[in-house]
Formats: C-alpha cells, structure tokens, sequence
C-alpha cells in the first residue's frame, strides 16, 4: 500500500462503519431522519454530513425548532429555508409530530447540496423540495412562502439588503454568529443587540442567544 492509498483506504473503513452505526440507531429509533443520515453516508461520500449533524449544528436547529414551535405554533404553509445546506432543519421539523407544515423548500447556490438534502428528506419528499438559487434572486412578493427561515445570516453578505426583498409582514426565523475566525463567515454579528439591529424587524416574538464553547449563535424571529 502506497501513502497515497492509505487516507482512501482508512476514509472507506470509516464509512462502512458510519454507515453500520447510523442505520443500527435508524433501527433502534424509528427515526427516518436517522435513516436519512445513513442514507448519506452510503450514497454521498464526499458530503460533510458529520460537520452537518454535529452536535452544535444539531443544537442549534432544536433552539430554533422549540422556539419557532413555542412563540409560532407548529402551523405552517409554504416554509423557505434558505441556505439550507443538506436539508437537515428541514428533516427535524417534519420529524417533530408537534409541527404540521404543508411543504418545505430548502434553497441553496450550491448546486452540490441539492440531491444530498433530496436524499436525507426522501420520507418526506410529497411535501419537500430542493432548490438551486441565490436567495436575493428569489420572487418573495410572488411566490409569498408563509415562513421564511435562513440560519446561515453569517454566510450572507448582506443581511438588510436580503430583508429588503421580503414583503412587509413575513414571518421570518434568522440565525447568525460571533464566529468571526470562520474563514466562510462573512457577515458575523458581535451581540444579539447588533444582530436585532442588522435585521430591524418590525416585530420581534422571540430574540435570544445560545452560547457555544467557541462561539454564539443568535437568533431572532418575527415579522418583516
Ligand atoms: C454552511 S451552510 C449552513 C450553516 C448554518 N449554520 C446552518 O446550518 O444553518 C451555509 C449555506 O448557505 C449557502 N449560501 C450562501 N450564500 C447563499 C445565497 N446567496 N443563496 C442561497 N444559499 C446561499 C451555502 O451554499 C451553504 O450551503
């Protein structure tokens, strides 16, 4: 075995354990999101599906999916997550049997990501939708989805900018960070205060923050 040979090699044993592991807990807990996740591991190799299903990341969408559920209600229309990566907040919230959402689109520029998320949502997949777009090419006053979620607000260059396009009234969960040594996030915000600030809603129902060991993530939800 060459050196070159060996990172592959090693990369495969973890995936056939990964893959072992993952649809042993989808078993062990009925869970189709579990299912989903080994789903991935086996189809989509190069995927980042551990950066994904972190425990952090995970954290942070069950913050959001408690919050969206005590100040909102689990009723919803036409939900829009934006920048929604491999589609896991998606997933979590048609999982939860306090949520009943007609459909969900999880919207991103990568074009990479969509057949990844159409994967891990497939026990969904009369009510989900992937999509590749620019969420500031997006028509919000014609298409007028009743939620739109975007959790990756540290991602985006301008924040006030993509708020403009949405019709006054939207209801909207926004999550962003202090993570500024994260070479990918361009748009980080110091405090809640500077966040609720940047988005400059009209209503707020919820604002708050979740301290993480190496950063803070913020989120607020309200209306346009
Ligand atoms: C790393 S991921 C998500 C991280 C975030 N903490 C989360 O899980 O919600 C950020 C995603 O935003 C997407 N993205 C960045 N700019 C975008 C844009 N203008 N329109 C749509 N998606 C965008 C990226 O392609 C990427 O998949």
């Amino acid at each position: 075995m060459t050196d070159a040979t060996k990172p592959e090699a090693a990369d495969d044993i973890w995936h056939e354990r990964a893959f072992d592991l993952t649809r042993g807990i989808a078993a062990y807990t009925g869970s189709p999101l579990i299912g989903g996740l080994a789903r991935l591991v086996a189809e989509f190799p190069g995927a980042d599906v551990a950066n994904a299903f972190n425990h952090k990341q995970v954290a942070c969408k069950m913050w959001a999916r408690d919050e969206l559920f005590a100040n909102c209600g689990g009723r919803f229309g036409r939900v829009w997550v934006l920048g929604g990566w491999y589609g896991v907040l998606p997933a979590m919230l048609f999982e939860d049997p306090r949520f009943a959402v007609e459909r969900i689109e999880s919207i991103d520029i990568d074009p990479s990501v969509a057949e990844v998320a159409l994967s891990l949502n497939r026990h969904w997949r009369e009510r989900f939708q992937a999509r590749i777009a620019d969420m500031y090419a997006l028509d919000y006053r014609g298409e007028r989805p009743a939620l739109v979620v975007n959790t990756s607000c540290e991602h985006i260059a301008d924040l006030p900018a993509f708020l403009t396009l949405l019709p006054a009234g939207t209801q909207v969960l926004l999550q962003s960070n202090d993570y500024f040594s994260e070479p990918t996030h361009i748009n980080c915000v110091p405090s809640l205060e500077a966040f609720e600030k940047q988005a400059a809603l009209s209503s707020v129902a919820f604002a708050g923050a979740l301290p993480m060991k190496k950063y803070t993530r913020f989120m607020l939800i309200g209306r346009i």
